[in-house]
């Protein structure tokens, strides 16, 4: 059966095509390469960011700034393929805020700093992230709803107020669900705040930065009619339903690539059932750990990163998609499931895998797919790279499933 998204580029064919037999006749003499970007090519050697940019979907990494001075190839691979950061650890609460009154800023301003100079969007990830083991245990004692209601606001305007108009978006709220689980989970601020704490961190968070679009990030809600996924979505509903200032819903995407399968068509179902609500989605922390040490698990996780990637970028509101990291060389896999797994885009030599042609050629696909606004003689450019790329999948995504 084919996918929803090769339907969706096939309607993009079939309306670009009455008008390019229109155009045809005024056009005897153009050169069609001559007005398609050269990044859109299907043998072109852009980078990832340059192809994002022309996709107007930022394309991310998490990052760990402790690696900057470490890793001397770190930040130059980061800042040549990536157009948005997210801290991996930096921006949470015990990294910023470990006790009482105490802020150290260092390592998020590092983030913000390289950003800023790379001209790169940042996601701050995340302000409240409350399972018992992601807070400090201060937090985790407060004896009284007040104290607690208290430091969360202080913690939420501190934050999210020294980076006002340079943190683009926020993970609100994060894993506000149980883990794996269909509940809500019961941290120290659902038992004594109440299931209303995430709607009191949107609220302040907004107030602190009215500038920054606000996200509920949560894994595992990614096929609908599931308890799980139902869940999750009564959540966000009834945040919209209270007013509540969310704009988006952040996909963690950490993906057991090998080991369960993944439906891209039921990928994008839940997108869409997000989209329709009217919010952004994002893929916020790709990754994709493969079983086995062979080339096929490669090629297998290239091909589920085209597909995922793309049925999520085939819906005009998701909007951007962000790996868990970039090279295996640095993984919280390895540390969380043990080594091996190979989870990103790179290799521990940095060298690209072919998952990284895969998610570049995704985003080829979104930015052929975009509304034209170049006249007649790029409509029939994209028309030709449509077929090209249809022709020819991007390298590494052979395997049969
Ligand atoms: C992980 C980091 O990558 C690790 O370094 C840290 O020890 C634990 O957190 N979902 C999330 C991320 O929302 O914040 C987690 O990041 C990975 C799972």
């Amino acid at each position: 059966m084919r996918s929803e998204r090769a339907r969706a580029g096939d309607g993009l064919a079939r309306r670009l095509s009455s008008f390019a037999v229109v155009a045809q006749g005024l056009l005897a003499g153009t050169s069609l390469a001559a007005s398609l970007p050269a990044c859109l090519a299907p043998d072109s050697d852009c980078s990832l960011r340059e192809v994002a940019a022309l996709a107007g979907v930022p394309v991310g990494s998490a990052v760990n700034p402790a690696l900057f001075a470490v890793d001397p190839l770190y930040v130059p691979t980061l800042v040549r393929e990536f157009d948005s950061v997210t801290s991996e650890n930096a921006h949470k609460w015990p990294s910023l805020h470990p006790a009482p009154g105490v802020y150290d800023f260092a390592a998020a301003d590092a983030v913000v700093e390289l950003a800023e100079a790379n001209g790169m969007r940042v996601r701050g990830h995340t302000l409240l992230w409350a399972n018992p083991e992601r807070i400090p245990g201060y937090v985790n004692d407060m004896a009284s709803p007040d104290v607690l209601r208290a430091e969360l606001t202080e913690h939420i305007e501190t934050v999210v107020g020294r980076y006002a108009g340079r943190i683009a978006a926020w993970d609100v709220v994060n894993e506000p669900l149980e883990n794996l689980g269909s509940t809500l989970y019961e941290n120290v601020f659902f038992q004594q705040l109440g299931p209303g704490y995430i709607a009191e961190a949107f609220r302040i968070a907004h107030a602190a930065d009215p500038s920054a679009l606000l996200f509920l990030n949560e894994v595992f809600v990614t096929v609908p009619g599931t308890e799980r996924f139902d869940a999750f979505l009564a959540l966000v509903k009834d945040l919209i339903a209270d007013g509540v200032p969310i704009h988006g819903v952040g996909l963690q995407t950490h993906l057991l690539g090998g080991l369960v399968p993944v439906d891209p068509a039921t990928f994008q179902a839940a997108v869409r059932t997000f989209t329709d609500l009217g919010l952004h989605v994002e893929i916020t922390e790709m990754d994709v750990p493969m079983l086995g040490g062979g080339a096929d698990a490669l090629d297998l996780q290239a091909e589920i990163v085209q597909e995922v990637v793309g049925a999520c970028l085939a819906v005009p509101l998701c909007d951007a998609v962000t790996f868990w990291g970039f090279t295996d060389l640095h993984t919280w896999i390895d540390g969380t499931f043990g080594p091996g797994y190979r989870p990103l885009l790179f290799d521990e030599a940095y060298e690209r895998k072919p998952a990284y042609f895969a998610l570049r050629h995704a985003l080829q696909e979104r930015a052929l797919a975009m509304p034209e606004p170049a006249g007649p003689a790029s409509a029939l450019a994209v028309l030709a790279a449509l077929g090209a790329l249809a022709r020819r999948r991007a390298p590494g995504c052979g395997v049969a499933r």
